[in-house]
């Protein structure tokens, strides 16, 4: 039922529309057809759901939320809002003083010294996941598309690949919590770990020459060093954005090509594709839900907005824009006529997404490394699909199969 105390006095009663992208039964079942219905709906819309917040449908407006910082500010990117004692460097600032922190980041945790073992040991770890699996099956979310991004991150930061296990519990119970409790409990787990991580690294800061640690403490920001509360919040935001998005993204990737014996088979038999199709996979399955909070009352396109409301850009919705996308639910990895297909996956403005390399290295390598070594690639006879999500659409359960 619509609580209909959710609903501010300044939201016209047409515009109410129920939509709550983490519970909904039907985005759960099928995620990429509701989300394709959407566009059905008026181009801005208010959701009584998830703390009331409102939904723009057209790439072109999703665009415009991420990009337009003086009219949607970033220091709330979560919806429902979350507790504002959390502040992530840096996604949760607007410009400038974000400009500084995204300036310092880029040249140094994301500069090519820091990232030089990226690729080859994403490709060690792969293959290593890969003789993990009992031959011929594997339950692909909790076998790979978890360990990869995780194994990856402590490989960067420096810190113990034996870290795995909990790292992988804290981002599965602030992801994927039952409730506000469990995500709690995860986040006060993950920034307890940072906290002490950073504490002996910083007892012995020339361990680990040419790791993200290391880069952070060359960091300057506006002349002056890092404090250690900045190395903490960067630290958890990059444990936070870069991993259950990875995941997200590989498990609804893998089910389609397992779905689709045609698209498998050109990826494998034209490697040279994979970079052009990895954009037309990130476009036809976007999966972040990310919030803004509206700088100040405005009109926003005919619809008036007052400080403080939430509203989402959405890059599922982005992506399966017919506007921008013609026939938006098929694959075709000829789309962008020889060159990549432009899309919102990894969001725009100042806030595109800084892992967005890390993320499209490790994307490449799962399709480069596994297809070959999985032919006749199915999913288990019988199993029903699934979501189940948070700030990001991903698959429960993958279990697949092929001819070993
Ligand atoms: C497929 C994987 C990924 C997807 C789909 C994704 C998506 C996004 C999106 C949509 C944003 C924009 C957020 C906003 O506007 O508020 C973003 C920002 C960000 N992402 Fe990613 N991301 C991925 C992987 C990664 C990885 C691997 C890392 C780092 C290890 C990372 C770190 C970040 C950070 C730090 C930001 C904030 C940037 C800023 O505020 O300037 N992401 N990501």
């Amino acid at each position: 039922m619509t609580d209909v105390s959710l609903i501010p006095a300044h939201v016209p009663p047409e515009r109410v529309m129920r939509f709550d992208f983490r519970n909904d039964a039907e985005i759960r079942r099928d995620p990429w057809g509701y989300i394709a219905r959407l566009d059905e709906r008026p181009d801005i819309f208010f959701s009584p759901d998830l703390g009331g917040y409102w939904i723009v449908t057209r790439a072109a407006m999703i665009d415009e939320v991420f990009s337009r910082h003086d009219l949607f500010t970033a220091t709330s990117v979560a919806i429902p809002k979350r507790d504002k004692s959390v502040v992530l460097i840096p996604n949760n600032f607007d410009p400038p003083e974000h400009t500084a922190y995204r300036k310092t980041m880029a040249n140094n945790l994301f500069s090519p010294r820091a990232l030089a073992t990226l690729e080859p040991d994403t490709r060690a770890f792969s293959q290593a996941l890969f003789d993990s699996f009992v031959p011929g099956a594997c339950e692909f979310v909790d076998d790979y598309a978890y360990k990869l991004p995780i194994d990856i991150f402590l490989k960067l930061m420096g810190a113990d690949l034996a870290l795995r296990d909990d790292c992988l519990s804290w981002i599965k119970l602030i992801f994927r919590g039952r409730d506000a409790d469990e995500t709690n409990r995860g986040f006060i787990a993950a920034a307890g770990w940072v906290a002490t991580w950073l504490d002996e690294q910083l007892a012995d800061p020339a361990r680990n020459p040419g790791s993200m640690f290391q880069a952070m403490v060359a960091s300057r920001i506006n002349g002056r060093a890092l404090t250690l509360d900045e190395m903490r919040s960067i630290t958890l935001m990059l444990f936070t954005g870069g991993l259950d998005t990875i995941t997200s993204q590989m498990t609804h990737i893998m089910r389609f090509l397992a779905e689709n014996p045609d698209h498998r088979r050109h990826l494998v038999d034209h490697p040279e594709d994979v970079p052009f199709a990895l954009e037309e996979l990130l476009r036809r399955f976007g999966i972040s839900f990310i919030g803004r909070a509206v700088a100040k009352d405005i009109d926003y396109h005919g619809v008036a907005m007052k400080e403080g409301d939430v509203i989402c850009a959405a890059t599922p919705i982005a992506g399966l824009d017919p506007r921008a996308f013609p026939d938006p639910l098929t694959v075709d990895f000829g789309r962008g006529n020889g060159r990549r297909v432009k899309h919102l996956g990894f969001g725009s403005g100042p806030h595109l997404c800084i892992g967005a390399h890390l993320a499209r290295v490790q994307l490449t390598v799962m399709l480069e490394d596994l297809l070959p070594r999985m032919p006749n690639l199915r999913i288990a006879p019988g199993t029903t699909i699934e979501t189940m999500n948070g700030a990001t659409l991903m698959l429960k359960a993958l279990p697949l199969l092929w001819d070993a």
